[in-house]
């Protein structure tokens, strides 16, 4: 077995999140009930590139249970629980190359090292797999059956990919399914990004003002949550429907240079880049606290604000500060990366149930239906979707009711007026 980690004898702890995780993962239990009877995956290579958090340790076991031979890497430095991946290794027997906080080089010989099974296989979260196999023009590409992507990021990556003709393999937007991105994007970021910033800051959220940056299904989850929390939000958008929607969902909408001198705490979940940038660091009041959640660590322009600063400190773990000539101070969490998943656990166990039952799921599909698809970006099967929806809704015991045929008949006809 080959892996490469902090320190396998933390495993204890990780076991203990793992199982914490398991015991809130009711759809991929009941999966991995079957797939541990079937063996859907057996002798499939999986490559996966995801956080590695208690939650992608039990979808990994699923996997292994099917009878999938499975690498992991990281999908990004900060996010990585090292008990977990110790946990992974000792008592799981899966292979695991990350380690929290390591550098950009380390970052991608693990992604190497994840791929040198040669997968018929690949999951990525922000598809990063699939950009080095592309860009590295890595020679078992042609043989894959197919791939899976969990972000939004790494769904516009490879749909960029896909419109040049240069994907080699099939690929499934996971994050495109009703039962992943309604609630994993929404309610899961939502309180993780919440849930870090607190972690971080320990700051009192009631009566603050609060600026979210992008009011796709991430930025409205923020929002929600933060207003929950009793903050005064402002969002800014740079698409008028999105930014209509977010006026009538009640948030005051502006520019964001209009929102710099109001805000104190500022989120960016965009998915582009320098979102947050000098002129906007100029603007901001003293003490200003600026994170991000979305995907890669572009969104707050880093460099801009190195640029304007003539001091820079850790002030505590996960909040680094920067100060400007005039005095001011500017607190970046988490060096710009994901918050949720650098200060906190990331999204929820019961959340992430559904995100990681599409990805079970979309793996027993390629496995079968693979080698039938073109090189193309996929949506989930619609079958896949309603099944996870039906099983989480069994899982939290509740209920619903059915049509009449009365009902079908009325749905089905276009006779029947006044
Ligand atoms: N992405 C967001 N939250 C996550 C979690 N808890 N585990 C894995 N990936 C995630």
């Amino acid at each position: 077995m080959q892996y490469s980690i902090k320190d396998v004898n933390l495993f204890s702890e990780g076991e203990a999140k793992i199982k914490w995780a398991m015991s809130n993962m009711k759809v991929l239990d009941t999966i991995r009930q079957r797939f541990s009877r079937e063996r859907p995956l057996e002798g499939v290579k999986i490559s996966a590139c995801l956080h590695i958090t208690s939650e992608t340790a039990v979808l990994a076991w699923t996997l292994k249970e099917a009878g999938a031979k499975i690498r992991l890497c990281a999908s990004n430095p900060l996010s990585t629980q090292d008990g977990v991946a110790a946990s992974l290794v000792k008592d799981y027997k899966i292979e695991v190359f990350a380690v929290r906080g390591e550098d950009r080089d380390s970052y991608y010989e693990h992604i190497k090292k994840a791929l040198e099974i040669e997968p018929d296989i690949t999951m990525d979260d922000g598809a990063d797999l699939v950009s080095t196999i592309h860009s590295e023009n890595l020679s078992f590409a042609d043989n894959i059956l197919g791939g899976t992507e969990e972000t939004t990021t790494g769904v516009i990556r490879l749909r960029s990919l896909a419109e040049e003709n240069r994907l080699k393999y099939p690929i499934i937007a996971v994050n495109d399914a009703s039962t992943k991105y309604l609630f994993d994007n929404r309610y899961g970021t939502g309180q993780s990004t919440i849930d870090g910033i607190l972690r971080a800051t320990n700051y009192l959220l009631s009566g603050c003002t609060f600026v979210v940056c992008g009011y796709g299904w991430c930025g409205r989850g923020i929002s929600m949550r933060a207003r929950g929390m009793g903050a005064k939000v402002i969002v800014c958008e740079v698409d008028a429907l999105r930014a209509l929607e977010a006026t009538m969902d009640g948030f005051w909408v502006m520019q964001l240079k209009e929102a710099c001198p109001k805000g104190d705490i500022f989120v960016t979940s965009t998915g582009n880049r320098s979102v947050i940038r000098k002129e906007h660091f100029l603007l901001m009041k003293d003490g200003a606290i600026v994170a991000n959640s979305g995907h890669f660590d572009v969104e707050i322009d880093l460099e801009d604000l190195n640029d304007i600063a003539v001091h820079r400190k850790l002030t505590r773990e996960n909040i680094e500060e920067f100060k400007l000539k005039d005095g001011k101070k500017i607190n970046v969490l988490c060096q710009g990366r994901l918050v949720n998943l650098s200060a906190a656990e990331g999204h929820p166990s019961m959340v992430m149930d559904m995100s990681f039952s599409n990805q079970a799921l979309c793996c027993e599909y390629l496995t079968k239906e693979g080698k039938n698809l073109q090189n193309k970006v996929y949506e989930v099967p619609e079958e896949i979707d309603g099944e996870i929806a039906r099983l989480k809704l069994y899982s939290m015991g509740i209920k619903i009711d059915e049509l009449t045929q009365q009902q079908k008949r009325y749905l089905s006809s276009w006779q029947i007026g006044t």
